[in-house]
């Protein structure tokens, strides 16, 4: 360093480590967190249109190849490699000062016919040397940092997608790849890429049981990514912070890879003020959890954005509209990047207030209350019932189901923060479900078999939504008894049979059974099965 007077250095140090201004652009106060905040580019507006060049350069300090990298673009086929895309976005990053994530090595989608056809040793075989010539060529590149080495390996329930892959190598391909690609560059960060795991679920909870058994055989695997495919329709993954903590904890990076939130077109100002609530949380649950690393856009303007494409009458995902001028969630993504650092707080939301319940029925109840306020943000409400969480909710509202005919219940709601804090819990309110209607389900008889003096009746199936709990009643013809019964708790009054569930079956799709004698020659059977 040159010599410099000793305030004129103390000067430089105090403008070096002042924090963003608010109007500056996002990627400086995501540096000033130490997080970065990235777009997803596309190859042709990035040769062709200088207002697109312009955002991408000076709001983002992290950039993706939209398609630039994946397998179809890079090894159309077998040895024939193309970088023309990737190198594209790779010089462009570089020359503004960007780190590049790597999106993807191993996918089921956007990869060659070729690949796909191969023997179990020729496909392992292409996948190393995919991997190894792909991540090979940028590994001395300080500007590509990371990559995707599987993408989307997992179905909604938490299963193995029945890719390819998974189809002719079984799930082995997933730790080979992430061992080729630590061969390839042992600096680059390796991550697993998914959609639909922002929120704890079965598909996240099977990725967290993978990643933590990859890394206790040893296997790299350094980073999850969330993608981040929201829709305002669905609502708003709101544990996603705690997801990030319990793979935080796991000694993982996270980040969000892919975000965007698609709305009904055409867009209004409702839409966008629900978009913005939206990219807001995110940003704020990335600030919260030391290990996010950061949140990456699959885009910026909606003028290139796959989301059309993709979700019929979706569409207004990104922050940018089709004109590049902001929208509300650009300023959401820039208050948030810029507003108070979040990891420190421990200032609680007000509890909410005013809770009530209405349209109470057998199985279910309303619930609404008063919004909450917050120093940094209230992201979401738990909501307890008789002191348990059973749900959570952005809004204000809350549909409580799955609740038991004439049962007194108490619900409670609480607020989260940004930061993690919940506050007090609010006042409880009691509701009481009607009795129940008999019209919340349905039970149908099948008759197993019948001889002169008997029958067997089996399955009755009760099916219903949000049951917790069923009685079925039907009538016995005169001369008829019960002889035996299995799955139900029977009890027969006069003419007229009560089947009440088991503790083990009380939900929709249960069934159950019995035998019964009647006089020889009677052909009559039960009639009248009614579920309540
Ligand atoms: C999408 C691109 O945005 C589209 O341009 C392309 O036609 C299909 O792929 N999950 C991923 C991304 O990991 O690679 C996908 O990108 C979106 C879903």
């Amino acid at each position: 360093m040159r010599w410099l007077p000793a305030a004129a250095m103390l000067s430089t140090l105090l403008i070096a480590a002042a924090p963003a201004q608010a109007s500056e652009p996002l990627r400086e106060h995501a540096a000033d967190r130490g997080k970065f905040i990235g777009a997803a580019l596309a190859t042709s507006p990035l040769a062709n249109e200088t207002a697109y060049r312009n955002i991408a350069a000076s709001e983002f300090n992290q950039v993706t190849a939209e398609n630039a990298m994946k397998w179809d673009a890079t090894e159309p086929s077998d040895g024939q490699y193309n970088f023309g895309g990737a190198d594209q976005i790779v010089a462009f990053a570089t020359q503004n000062n960007q780190q590049v994530h790597g999106h993807t090595l191993v996918w089921h989608s956007q990869t060659p016919n070729w690949v796909q056809g191969l023997s179990a040793a020729n496909m392992r075989t292409a996948m190393q040397d995919h991997i190894a010539t792909v991540v090979g060529r940028y590994a001395s590149n300080a500007t590509v940092v990371s990559w995707d080495v599987v993408n989307e390996v997992f179905n909604e329930d938490g299963t193995f997608r029945q890719s390819f892959w998974y189809n002719t190598l079984g799930q082995s391909f997933i730790a080979d790849a992430f061992r080729y690609a630590r061969a390839a560059d042992p600096n680059a960060r390796l991550c697993i890429n998914d959609y639909n795991v922002e929120g704890v679920n079965a598909k996240s909870t099977a990725m967290y049981n993978l990643v933590s058994s990859l890394r206790q055989q040893g296997v790299p695997v350094d980073c999850v990514g969330f993608q981040g495919h929201l829709a305002t329709q669905y609502g708003f993954p709101s544990s996603l912070q705690q997801n990030m903590e319990r793979f935080a904890a796991l000694g993982v990076q996270v980040r969000v890879t892919e975000l965007d939130v698609r709305v009904q077109m055409p867009r209004d100002a409702n839409d966008d003020a629900t978009q913005a609530t939206y990219y807001r949380n995110v940003i704020n649950a990335c600030n919260a959890v030391q290990a996010c690393a950061g949140v990456t856009i699959w885009g910026f303007t909606d003028k290139y954005s796959w989301v059309p494409d993709t979700f019929p009458s979706e569409g207004a995902a990104l922050i940018y509209d089709a004109n590049y001028a902001t929208k509300p969630s650009y300023t959401a993504v820039h208050d948030a990047l810029a507003g108070p650092p979040t990891g420190d707080d421990t200032t609680p939301p007000t509890a909410p207030g005013n809770l009530t319940a209405s349209g109470t029925t057998s199985t279910s109840t309303n619930l609404s209350w008063s919004a909450s306020t917050d120093n940094v943000g209230v992201t979401g409400y738990e909501i307890l019932r008789g002191g348990t969480q059973v749900g959570t909710s952005t809004t204000t509202s809350f549909t409580a189901s799955g609740l038991s005919p004439s049962t007194a219940y108490q619900f409670q709601v609480r607020a989260r923060d940004a930061a993690g804090n919940r506050s007090t819990s609010s006042a409880a309110v009691s509701v009481t479900t009607q009795p129940g209607t008999g019209g919340s389900c349905t039970a149908t008889a099948v008759t197993q078999t019948q001889w002169s003096t008997g029958y067997v009746i089996q399955p009755v199936t009760v099916t219903g939504s949000g049951l917790n709990g069923w009685t079925v009643t039907f009538t016995l013809p005169a001369g008829h008894a019960i002889t035996g019964s299995w799955n139900a708790t029977l009890t027969v009054s006069g003419q007229t049979v009560t089947a009440k569930n088991m503790p083990y079956n009380a939900g929709s799709g249960a069934t159950f059974g019995f035998q019964a004698s009647r006089p020889a020659g009677n052909t009559a059977l039960p009639t009248g099965f009614t579920c309540s």
